[in-house]
């Protein structure tokens, strides 16, 4: 991504400081499909709509801030990676980027199964219907009560990520008299080129057991001793907003030389091998994701490919995206608030929400882009950085943006590529209260998430 300061377009100040940012785009006013969501476009009037229906209105019925989900474009990309992957393998909607059940029906609807890794995420599966044995259950240190939950539910299989959990789940399925179907996870020891806080498969972390040592080999001969586990695959997750395809490459190789070994040693071809999600997006125009059908042709390519080089029948393979799929179906609408221009810096556009609908800038100095979307304007670029309502001053959305130079107070602004891990990572910092989640389809709105209240964060407070 090609970040340098340019000369052009500030109305006050000559020279742009450093910063992350390109050239100002030749206009401000047009909206990159790449980074918008399917149905929004300008209406006549120079506001934007999405399914059919105007920002200005959204605003007015549901406030801002809120989060605003294209439905159509969700079940379009969901499709396409149950299309793409077919019938021979499984898609797993990763719950964590954004769940609630609305979206656990549109999942199921669509065909595509789901990954869970909290109770919590278990509970809004099952309550919207989602048949346990789509179900997939992660973690690293699931509770014993979630473990019971989960085998109880009868979710098609646990995820394995520790010695300790093995024995955990065999006893819990023991218990339960039932034999739960179980992968392992494991560590293959990529360097995924993405930030370091979301990167998953080098040793030195939390999840999974390494690769390295002979640690998941021992792994699989301890689970496959108990009668309580039926080992069915071995899983990898490499990390998240990767665009580089050869991490899944090398991922691939290490899971099916791990198929070969256990092959060897135990006489069994397990059938399933599971490469996670982490398929990159498009925040900003900069970025260049892959289709789906590509990845499905790539990933299925590399483990035909690997299996057929160690004389392995082809396992299943399933995959489990989560931000590919909701990350680019919606925006967050907010409203300007204040702006205030700094001689020869840039200028800082205040709104509504921040860091606590989406902490992603904060924590992972994630990039976004933002438009003017209840109306064009012709005014020259400003560079500006869209700042919340929070009381710190690492509370920035957009860290450098252009924007028209007659913004104003009222006007109102969207952040797109909002719909993976924003509503699901926000929190209540400084009791700002969580915006709702907005289905749009057909002409059509409706409140899927609703806002928080004042009275919703009393009520915990138990005085
Ligand atoms: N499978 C497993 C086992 C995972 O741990 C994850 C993400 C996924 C699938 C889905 O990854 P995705 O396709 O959504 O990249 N909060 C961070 C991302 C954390 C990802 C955690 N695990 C962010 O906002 O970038």
């Amino acid at each position: 991504m090609s970040r340098s300061a340019h000369p052009a377009g500030p109305r006050h100040a000559d020279v742009l400081p450093e910063g992350h940012y390109s050239a100002p785009p030749a206009d401000l006013n047009a909206l990159d499909p790449k980074v918008w969501a399917q149905t929004v476009t300008r209406g006549d009037d120079g506001a934007v709509t999405v399914g059919g229906i105007p920002v200005g209105r959204l605003a007015e019925e549901y406030g801002t801030p809120a989060y605003i989900l294209d439905e159509t474009d969700f079940r379009a990309r969901a499709r396409a990676w149950r299309t793409a992957f077919g019938p021979d393998a499984d898609v797993f909607y990763a719950g964590k980027a954004f769940l609630s059940r609305a979206v656990v029906r549109w999942l199921n609807e669509e065909g595509l199964n789901l990954d869970v890794c909290s109770g919590g995420e278990l509970a809004t599966a099952l309550s919207a219907g989602m048949p346990a044995d789509r179900i997939a259950f992660h973690g690293n240190n699931k509770s014993a009560e979630e473990i019971t939950r989960a085998i109880e539910a009868g979710v098609g299989r646990i995820v394995l990520d520790s010695f300790q959990e093995i024995v955990r789940v065999a006893h819990a399925a023991q218990s339960l008299g039932k034999r739960q179907r179980v992968q392992i996870r494991v560590t293959v020891g990529v360097e995924a080129h993405t930030h370091e806080f979301i990167a998953t498969a080098h040793e030195d972390q939390k999840f999974g057991i390494p690769l390295a040592g002979g640690q998941a080999a021992e792994a699989v001969r301890r689970a496959l001793q108990l009668d309580g586990l039926e080992l069915i695959g071995i899983h990898s997750h490499i990390g998240s907003q990767i665009f580089d395809m050869s991490g899944f490459e090398v991922a691939a190789h290490r899971v099916v030389g791990l198929l070969k070994d256990i092959r060897d040693e135990h006489g069994i071809e397990l059938p399933e091998i599971d490469l996670g999600g982490g398929l990159g997006i498009a925040y900003t125009s900069d970025d260049d994701p892959r289709e789906p059908h590509e990845i499905a042709k790539a990933l299925t390519e590399i483990v035909t490919r690997e299996c057929e080089a160690a004389r392995l029948r082809t396992p299943r393979i399933s995959v489990e995206p989560g931000r590919a799929i909701v990350g680019p179906t919606a925006f967050t609408l907010y409203e300007v608030g204040t702006v205030k221009p700094l001689d020869g810096l840039r200028t800082y556009v205040s709104v509504d929400g921040g860091m606590s609908d989406n902490i992603r800038t904060a924590l992972y100095d994630a990039e976004y882009s933002v438009a003017l979307v209840s109306r064009t304007s012709d005014a020259a670029p400003m560079l500006a950085r869209v700042v919340g309502k929070h009381c710190e001053s690492g509370d920035i959305v957009v860290k450098d943006a252009f924007l028209p130079a007659d913004l104003a107070p009222g006007d109102l602004v969207a952040v797109p590529a909002t719909g993976a891990y924003c509503r699901s990572m926000a929190s209540n910092y400084n009791h700002v209260l969580r915006p709702p989640v907005v289905a749009v389809r057909d002409g059509e709105a409706r409140v899927i998430v609703r806002r928080e209240t004042e009275e919703d964060l009393l009520r915990l407070d138990v005085g």
